[in-house]
């Protein structure tokens, strides 16, 4: 196995980090479950980070190969904002021309979307105060348990304290990853569920957040 490199994103990675997120974004495996057209949930997912602040966003790299990622931003409330009033229009525009909402999959799963969203799902606690930054974290499936993941949240969590940043948190559906985040200091903030992938598993899965504070 050659040596794992922790580096600065750069935009060559960037259909990298879109093949990575794509074929995790099932609970760790690939969205062709619940969605047809990757790029535009692509666009949804990673668009913010690798477009408008790829100064966040770390590489795992082996023998030339992205292993895995780690997209962050330094405030939440920027995120949403670049979201609402750059990102999400466009992405309308293109979700109307590639007639995205007209396949079945993706009907069937923003429908149940919508489901969670009258449940009061999305509702939560507001982390964004205490805790501005947030991340998600990716890595290969046949490249996990080599370190990489911890040494990505290291590097990020020193770019986030020479920028002052008070504290950081994220969201994750799996119990695994959570024993991960708790290895690397994260402590649990909150409990919810979702049930938008009700109608594929059966169940619902629950939603964790972790946080960690900087200073
Ligand atoms: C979770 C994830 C980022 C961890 O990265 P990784 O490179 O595999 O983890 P590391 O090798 O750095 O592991 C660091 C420590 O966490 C533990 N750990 C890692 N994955 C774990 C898991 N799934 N369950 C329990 N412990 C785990 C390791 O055993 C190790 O412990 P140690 O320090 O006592 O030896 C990676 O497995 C992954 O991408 N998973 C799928 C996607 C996901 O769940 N993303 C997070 C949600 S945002």
């Amino acid at each position: 196995m050659e040596e794992i490199i922790i580096r600065r994103y750069k935009k060559i990675d960037r259909p990298f980090v879109r093949e990575i997120a794509w074929d995790t974004a099932f609970i760790g495996k690939p969205a062709d479950v619940f969605f047809e057209d990757k790029d535009i949930l692509m666009d949804f997912l990673t668009q913010y980070f690798t477009d408008y602040e790829p100064q966040s966003c770390f590489i795992a790299e082996s023998n030339n190969l992205v292993m895995g990622y780690l997209i962050g931003a330094k405030g939440v409330s920027l995120l949403k904002d670049i979201f609402q009033f750059k990102i999400f229009p466009k992405l309308l525009i293109k979700v109307i021309k590639r007639g995205t909402l007209f396949r079945k999959k993706n009907i069937i799963f923003i429908f149940n979307c919508f489901l969670s969203f009258l449940r009061r799902e999305f509702q939560m606690p507001d982390f964004n105060t205490a805790y501005p930054a947030i991340l998600h974290i990716n890595i290969r499936a046949n490249f996990r348990n080599l370190n990489a993941g911890s040494r990505l949240i290291a590097a990020y969590l020193n770019y986030l304290s020479q920028e002052k940043i008070p504290g950081v948190h994220l969201a994750t559906m799996s119990d695994e990853a959570g024993e991960f985040f708790r290895k690397q200091g994260f402590i649990p903030l909150h409990k919810g569920k979702r049930s938008y992938f009700r109608y594929i598993l059966q169940k619902d899965l629950p939603l964790y957040i972790y946080g960690k504070k900087l200073q």
